[in-house]
């Protein structure tokens, strides 16, 4: 039985920490509405705490935005936490994301604290946020590196104290897949109470590693992935939304579904990237600008007389309304007829070779060849018959 993956997204948070990327209040609501249309079940609206502008923009995307539940991020820190509470004030469901760093790195050299008292910190944290919200999450930063052991001791106590989401970040997005999801397997069989609660991944993608790894993290048992749109955050990004969605759903093997409504997803992400002034490179996954084109000989000849030949996804899926049949020096004579077909002639055998001849010439001299190069061409054969 498929179960539901909860799609956490954090675009206008550790997506929006990107140097260049910010937004102001009235784009911050666009971002929001269009995530809301998409059809995410938890939008991260920011880190209220850090600035008046922060603060104001997630107590504006409560307002805005209804379907979701508004999420904002605080420390371990009552005052960050209070603060995040106040900002989620006209949210119809609220949940602040509280948490402090696990790992070795982050106790001695970040908290310079010890294990036992950042324990005592998380648990602290999220008494105090239970009070005010009606959901916490507590995020074990940097879990990637931290001490299994020590996390399961952790998880435990937080989820006791009221958290109902626990976050696994990979912050330094240093992770294999194969042991992100060891880490995420170890948890729900060494974690008492794991039940009372929903696994969260959090991946950075340092490595390249990060889609790869929230869905490890899946195929293992955590039941809401906290994603970007395109990708973006902090040094290399986030796991994108996109990619995890499409992958959920071209495998039916992993027994999970989401409720993006997938149709919106180019859409939405060229919304984001223009208001980010972010853009997309033409090779991502998805959503870039040759996720559907097809350039090479064999590839167009292939996928001209099926689809499926070399498309694992169907472009409407994504909004994106078909593939495209770049004509370059690579192109064959299957894609070259195809063009010809759509500006109304049709060639066959030895007029087609002739046309072909004189296109690969043209082709040598340009990057790629539009209508009006196709129109000259043709109006030389014409011409000539
Ligand atoms: O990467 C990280 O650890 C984070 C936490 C604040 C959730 O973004
Ligand atoms: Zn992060």
């Amino acid at each position: 039985m498929s179960e539901k993956l909860w799609v956490f997204d954090t675009t206008l948070r550790d997506g929006e920490q990107v140097p260049g990327c910010q937004l102001d209040t009235r784009e911050k609501i666009i971002v929001a509405q269009a995530l809301e249309a998409l059809g995410i079940d938890i939008l991260e609206a920011g880190f209220p705490i850090s600035s008046p502008g922060d603060f104001n923009s997630v107590m504006e995307i409560s307002k805005a935005v209804s379907r979701p539940t508004i999420c904002a991020l605080s420390r371990a820190v009552e005052k960050d936490i209070q603060v995040a509470a106040d900002s989620l004030r006209y949210a119809k469901k609220g949940r602040i994301h509280t948490g402090i760093g696990v790992s070795g790195y982050h106790i001695q050299y970040k908290l310079r604290s010890n294990q036992e008292a950042v324990l005592e910190r998380a648990v602290k944290a999220v008494k105090f946020a239970k009070n005010l919200v009606e959901e916490v999450e507590f995020y074990a930063e940097d879990a990637g590196r931290a001490d299994k052991e020590y996390l399961a001791r952790v998880l435990e106590e937080v989820i006791k104290a009221g958290a109902k989401v626990v976050n696994i970040p990979d912050t330094t997005g240093y992770c294999l897949p194969e042991e992100y999801g060891a880490l995420i397997r170890f948890l729900k069989e060494n974690v008492s109470n794991i039940d009372q609660a929903i696994i969260s991944t959090h991946c950075h993608n340092d490595l390249g590693l990060a889609t790869a790894n929230t869905l490890s993290g899946v195929q293992n048992g955590a039941r809401q992935v906290e994603v970007t749109v395109n990708g973006i955050g902090e040094r290399a990004g986030n796991t994108s939304l996109e990619e995890v969605v499409m992958a959920i759903k071209c495998h039916k093997e992993i027994p999970v579904y989401t409720d993006i409504n997938t149709r919106k997803i180019y859409e939405t992400s060229r919304i984001i990237s223009k208001l980010m002034n972010m853009p997309i490179q033409p090779n991502k996954a998805i959503v870039g600008r040759n996720a559907f084109a097809h350039s090479s000989g064999i590839h167009q000849d292939g996928v001209l007389k099926f689809r499926e030949n070399y498309e694992i996804i169907d472009p409407k899926e994504v909004g994106v309304e078909e593939s495209s049949i770049v004509l370059t020096a690579r192109s064959g004579r299957a894609a070259l007829k195809h063009h010809l077909g759509l500006l109304g002639y049709s060639f066959e055998g030895e007029k087609l070779d002739k046309i072909y001849e004189d296109f690969l010439s043209l082709a040598d001299t340009k990057r790629d060849i539009g209508r009006k190069d196709l129109l000259s061409l043709l109006g030389e054969h014409i011409d000539n018959s």
